[in-house]
């Protein structure tokens, strides 16, 4: 019997090529299009970024300056995208909401040969915070807000739309950095599932809202909010401690810790967002908050020998930011949209269908029994 080439989750399966971004690899670590993480954190912009990951380079001033514009102008909803937002109810995971609005904004505006891969990309990435906003600000205060703003950043946007006023420069500094670290990461869930349908030739649309589903989850992109949902259960780091020790004797998974590549090594992201978390906290913000995050991050490490993954500290910061836990996902769906676009276009130039094999574990061939002959 030959033995079996079946991998769970695929672990350590390469399933094609990209010229997007390395993960984990040897001397280099994570690159976007060759440059590395750390480089684009400290020294560049979300939107450059966002430019590098659609376009393959870096924007020089004038290719930004008319980037941002076509994203500010974009930024409006149109009036049937409004009416389905208001019917979604109040209740439903914001997740969903950006589902279904990118769905919803696929019928209205589907992609045609005059509107391209590129322009539905850029339409997603400056609305997104608006769908989300126009619903949240609509179901808690009943007000129909304008999704315009001359922000020039989609940072600045987003945190204006939400605390409707301009958010602190500090705050403003760190969710960029965040969007950046979150961009892109090459074959993760999410990305896989947007290829997967892009290599279907479906549409762009489609592609994203497969991707959105997938990031739903708590083992993905989901994990930011189960964190922040960890961290605020302590009022002590003490406490967080003795809690912790229990949960890991129980064999219980700690949401932010752990990643499929980054199984032995440091993912390059988290210490990054942990500066950052460190500075909203240090600047006025939640300093026991911080501290009972430290704490978790060393526990898990001393005990577990597990990294904190990006969402970890992530969720410090956003909550630090004023952000509502339920918006954590959704936010890492502004930045990644980037790279799911990338991904997209990448598949579609160097298209063939995914279709995997299985391996078969039912039963042995058998004879059909007519319906009034079985028991
Ligand atoms: N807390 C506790 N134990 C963990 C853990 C965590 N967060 N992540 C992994 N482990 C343990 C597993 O229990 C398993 O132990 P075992 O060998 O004794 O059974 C071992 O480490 C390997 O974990 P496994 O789930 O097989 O790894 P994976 O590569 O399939 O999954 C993740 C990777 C990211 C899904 C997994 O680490 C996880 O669920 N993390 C929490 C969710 C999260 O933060 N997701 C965001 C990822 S960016």
């Amino acid at each position: 019997m030959c033995a079996s080439k079946y991998s769970p989750g695929l672990e350590g399966i390469v399933a094609g090529q990209t010229a997007i971004s390395t993960v984990g690899k040897e001397h280099v670590g994570l690159t976007y299009r060759g440059y590395s993480i750390n480089d684009l954190a400290e020294k560049s912009t979300f939107e450059e970024v966002a430019h590098l990951l659609l376009y393959g380079h870096l924007p020089n001033r004038g290719e930004l300056d008319a980037f941002r514009t076509r994203l500010i102008t974009r930024r409006c909803l149109p009036p049937g995208l409004k009416t389905v937002l208001e019917q979604l109810p109040a209740s439903a995971h914001p997740m969903d909401v950006l589902r279904t609005g990118c769905s919803a904004l696929g019928a209205m505006e589907p992609e045609t040969v005059d509107n391209g891969q590129q322009q539905v990309a850029e339409r997603l990435l400056a609305s997104f915070p608006s769908m989300l906003l126009y619903w949240h600000h609509y179901h808690t205060c009943g007000e129909r807000i304008s999704t315009r703003s001359a922000e020039q950043s989609l940072a600045g946007h987003f945190l204006h739309l939400l605390q409707g006023q301009p958010a602190p420069d500090l705050q403003r500094r760190a969710m960029d950095a965040s969007l950046i670290l979150y961009a892109e990461h090459e074959f993760n869930a999410s990305t896989f599932s947007a290829r997967v349908t892009a290599s279907t030739l479906s549409d762009f649309y489609a592609a994203v809202t497969a991707a959105i589903g997938t990031l739903r989850g708590p083992l993905h992109g989901g994990a930011n909010e189960e964190a922040m949902r960890l961290i605020s259960r302590f009022a002590t780091p003490e406490e967080a401690e003795s809690a912790l020790r229990a949960m890991l004797a129980a064999g219980e998974k700690i949401m932010g810790f752990g990643h499929r590549v980054y199984k032995k090594q440091l993912d390059p992201r988290s210490p990054i967002i942990q500066q950052w978390a460190q500075r909203l906290a240090e600047a006025g913000g939640d300093p026991t908050l911080y501290r009972v995050s430290e704490r978790i991050e060393r526990l898990v490490r001393e005990e577990k020998g597990l990294y904190p993954n990006l969402d970890f500290y992530s969720a410090t910061a956003y909550h630090l930011c004023g952000i509502p836990t339920p918006m954590f996902t959704p936010v890492f769906v502004f930045a990644r949209i980037a790279g799911w676009s990338a991904h997209i276009i990448e598949q579609r130039a160097g298209n063939r269908i995914f279709r995997p094999v299985a391996e078969y574990t039912g039963p042995e061939a058998r004879d059909y029994v007519p319906l009034e002959q079985r028991t």
